[in-house]
């Protein structure tokens, strides 16, 4: 009987410790593999000492060859414990249990301003730049101030103007009903009541028609309400204002044109086009206040006259920017958002 050949164990046995220790040691993924390749693989170092069992005595054959096989699943078994641990590691991190503040940083994408609300700051900034005050009202609001205070009685047709989207609270006492503003017109009827003249203002703030949505009507949308009172206002103040606005505006002299409309709230009405880009563009309404609407606040409209205007910011930021559909404005699509990065807001 041959005995089993101690050397050829007493180096499996080292192998084996070897080969423990250095799985700890690796230090990731790619550590771990190198290490399988380097003893488990086709030409690694436990499979070459299976290779060389052949060249052993049968006995010796046999009882290397269990412990060689022994060791072989061993090691695996160490690897699969090794390489589970560090899936259970990384999910851990992906989840963010582990913070490595040792990574580099990585620059975050900062925001940037909507276009409507770059169109409505520049707005804002040449009213402000002319003497304007600048005040918002409500978005949910009463007819009486969106309709009746505004010469559109009930019933009247002139109510068809503004397709409005109504609010079920109705003050039955008072006989009013709740509404989204179709308009920023009612807030001249309530600056009015807490203000007395000389009133030079504008009201930005967000509308609701309800609309057909297509490329120039939203069932929302952005205006810009002005309303100048004092003694002595004429409709060249209105015209020389509006020029002022527009050149401002715009960056540069535009011809303009107004030409009559009606507005129930104004006499005369008016509507401002400005020729832009080789066309004529309407840009809003206005014209003088109506004496009515200047009785009803408390002021001898003998003496005390205004001019009053109305501006959608989506029509001004589409000719500003040449977008061709409104209803890009409200997708919070970011590859339209973003192309306004850095635009010019306040000058
Ligand atoms: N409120 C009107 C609208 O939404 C616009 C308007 C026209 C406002 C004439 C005015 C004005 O102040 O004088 O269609």
């Amino acid at each position: 009987m041959t005995t089993p050949n101690p050397p050829a164990l007493d180096s499996l046995r080292e192998l084996e410790t070897d080969a423990l220790a250095q799985l700890t040691a690796a230090a990731d993924e790619a550590g771990v593999e190198e290490w399988r390749v380097s003893f488990l693989g086709r030409k690694g170092r436990l499979t070459g000492v299976l290779r060389s069992l052949k060249d052993l005595e049968d006995a010796d054959r046999r009882t290397v060859g269990a412990a060689a096989n022994q060791t072989k699943l061993r090691l695996e078994e160490a690897l699969e414990a090794r390489e589970g641990s560090m899936r259970a590691a990384q999910a851990a991190e992906r989840a963010g249990s582990r913070i490595d503040v040792t990574l580099p940083a990585r620059p975050l994408q900062a925001g940037s301003l909507h276009p409507v609300t770059i169109a409505r700051r520049r707005a804002e900034r040449a009213f402000r730049d002319m003497g304007f005050d600048v005040v918002e009202g409500p978005e949910v609001e009463w007819d009486h101030y969106n309709f009746d205070r505004l010469r559109i009685p009930k019933d009247h047709p002139a109510r068809d103007m503004w397709d409005t989207i109504w609010v079920d609270a109705d003050d039955a006492e008072r006989d009013r009903r709740m509404l989204l503003r179709t308009h920023t017109s009612p807030m001249q009827i309530r600056y009015m009541e807490t203000h007395e003249p000389p009133i030079r203002v504008v009201v930005p703030g967000t509308c609701y028609r309800y609309e057909a949505v297509d490329a120039t009507h939203e069932w929302m949308m952005t205006q810009i309400e002005g309303l100048v009172i004092d003694e002595g206002i004429s409709f060249a103040h209105l015209k020389g204002t509006l020029e002022s606005f527009v050149r401002r505006f715009f960056g540069q002299e535009l011809e303009t044109r107004f030409r009559c409309d009606y507005f129930p709230f104004v006499e005369p009405g008016a509507e401002l086009a400005v020729r832009w880009q080789g066309r004529w563009l309407e840009l809003l309404g206005c014209g003088m206040v109506h004496p009515e609407i200047i009785e009803a606040a408390g002021w001898d409209p003998d003496r005390y006259t205004g001019f009053a205007f109305g501006m959608g910011v989506e029509r001004f930021a589409m000719s500003l920017w040449g977008i061709d559909d409104i209803r890009h404005f409200y997708q919070n699509d970011l590859r339209f958002l973003s192309q306004f990065r850095g635009a010019q807001g306040a000058r």
